[in-house]
Parts: C-alpha cells; sequence; structure tokens
C-alpha cells in the first residue's frame, strides 16, 4: 500500500535530481536529441510555409483575387502560430530553436515555391500542406508514447495542415472555373 508513496518520493528525488533539464522528467522515454532535430525541421518546415503564404497574400494583393489573399494571410497566421509552439516546445525539452536562415530550406520538409500566377500558388501551397500532413503522420507514428506532449502538439498541427489543404483544394476549383 505504501508502494505508491514510495513511487512518489522517488518521483520527486530525481525531479528535484536534475533542475537543469526543466520539463524533461527521468519518466520521459524518447531519444531527446533526436526529438528535438526532428522538431527542427517541423520549425523550418513551418517557418517555409509561413514565409510562403505571406508572399503569395501580397503577390495575390497585386492582382486584385477577390478574396483569396485574406484566405493567404490566414494561412500565414496559422504557419507563424505553428512555427512558435514547435520552437516553445524545443526549448521545453532543453534544445535551441534553429531559425538560422542558412540551410532553412534544407530542414524544410516542404519548399518555397515559385509560382506567379494565382492558380500556380495555389497549387505549391496545396502540395506543401500534403508533404505537411505526411510526415507529420510519419512523426506522430514515431513518437508512439514515448512524448505524448510532443506527439499531441503535432497531432493539432496535422489537423490544422488538414484544414489548410481542404481550404486550398476548394480555392483550386474556384480560380479553374
Ligand atoms: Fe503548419
Ligand atoms: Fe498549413
Amino acid at each position: 500500500m505504501n508502494t505508491f508513496r514510495a513511487d512518489i518520493e522517488e518521483i520527486r528525488r530525481r525531479a528535484l535530481e536534475k533542475m537543469d533539464d526543466g520539463a524533461v522528467t527521468a519518466s520521459y522515454k524518447a531519444d531527446r536529441e533526436k526529438v528535438i532535430s526532428v522538431l527542427n525541421e517541423v520549425l523550418a518546415t513551418e517557418t517555409v510555409c509561413t514565409l510562403r503564404y505571406r508572399n503569395h497574400y501580397f503577390t495575390a494583393k497585386g492582382i486584385h483575387s477577390s478574396g483569396v489573399e485574406d484566405e493567404f494571410l490566414q494561412h500565414a497566421k496559422d504557419e507563424q502560430e505553428h512555427a512558435d509552439r514547435v520552437a516553445k516546445r524545443i526549448t521545453e525539452l532543453g534544445g535551441r530553436p534553429n531559425l538560422d536562415p542558412e540551410g532553412l530550406a534544407t530542414r524544410s520538409h516542404v519548399q518555397y515555391g515559385t509560382g506567379e500566377a494565382l492558380e500556380d500558388m495555389i497549387k505549391e501551397d496545396l502540395i506543401a500542406e500534403r508533404i505537411a500532413i505526411a510526415t507529420y503522420s510519419e512523426i506522430v507514428r514515431w513518437l508512439g508514447n514515448d512524448d505524448p506532449t510532443t506527439r499531441r502538439m503535432i497531432e493539432e498541427l496535422l489537423g490544422k495542415e488538414e484544414e489548410h489543404a481542404d481550404d486550398m483544394a476548394k480555392l483550386l476549383s474556384r480560380v479553374r472555373k
């Protein structure tokens, strides 16, 4: 009956032992360095998505595309919010968010894009969202139960990217008419 109590004492002792590790305790099962490096790729992905959507927002504004630019801007804001959440999680794990512009495109899972016509821009966004959906699904599977907090965050991002992909698919059929 006192076993649970003893466990609590042990947990407390271990938590106090390594205060410098912040949110990471001895019950953390994942390979922390590996998770940080994967999260830095996600951070690069979200940053590239932010920049691409912002570029599309300003470009679409120039070609008077009735409401399309608002959608680009909203997505840019969502991706920036994702990037911030990922950066925060990296610091919780004791890592350092890599926002170095050098190598950003290489670390990212998705591309920045070069499309100039509205339809091409939307296609690029749709492709990027579909890649993010595929890679984030992989990350969720890889994390399993080893880091539930990071997994939950990636799952939330994944849900949003699915909405984004849906938005872009609808937009694409709208501009093709
Ligand atoms: Fe995102
Ligand atoms: Fe997205």
